[in-house]
């Protein structure tokens, strides 16, 4: 099956593109740091598949499928669209690799045992080349040399702003944090 134009006829543009720039991110990540890097392209490729169905229509999905969600993730569609868009990945596109489930499924708040594969994908849709918000720049380059220092950044900023809008904050997003502050300080690298 040809992901990308599966994706191409299924997404709006802007978000196409910003899967496209997900996946080409994803890629680089995993060949700097060492996975399977055409894998990492279709995660990216795929990651957003549920991202444009209503809040409705992705509850609706969880219960069908009946997801254990928790009460966070039910009340924020933001979240919802990565744990619904794993099940659909799998339901709809034959999509069973455990890898790519998971790192689609974690993608928007992360956990504290992320693989680097998670981790690739959750940084890469930080990072893509479409995206242009004030401190991006230092996070790609900070992505050359150390993936966890990256992704700390990366956590900060986007718990930042969660903090910013005066949303909740999912406590797999501080337990991933928690988890890069142990192995960054474990490596003498803080
Ligand atoms: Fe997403
Ligand atoms: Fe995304």
């Amino acid at each position: 099956m040809n992901y990308t134009s599966l994706m191409k006829e299924k997404l709006d543009h802007e978000l196409f593109r910003h899967c496209l720039g997900t996946a080409k991110a994803a890629a680089e990540l995993a060949e700097r740091y060492d996975e399977d890097s055409e894998k990492a392209y279709l995660a990216g490729i795929v990651h957003d598949y549920a991202k444009s169905l209503s809040g409705r229509e992705l509850l609706e999905v969880a219960d069908q499928m009946q997801l254990p969600l928790d009460s966070i993730t039910r009340q924020q569609h933001k979240l919802l669209h990565a744990p619904v868009g794993a099940v659909l990945l799998e339901k709809e596109l034959g999509i069973s690799d455990p890898e790519i489930l998971k790192a689609v499924a974690f993608h928007t708040t992360g956990h504290d045992r992320m693989s680097t594969f998670e981790k690739v994908l959750y940084l890469a849709d930080y990072i893509e080349e479409n995206r242009q918000f004030e401190g991006v720049e230092k996070i790609r380059k900070a992505a050359e040399k150390d993936l966890e220092l990256a992704l700390l950044a990366a956590i900060d900023m986007a718990i930042q702003s969660i903090l910013d809008r005066g949303l909740m904050l999912h406590p797999n997003s501080v337990a991933f944090r928690n988890s890069l502050l142990k192995k960054l300080a474990a490596e003498n690298k803080l």
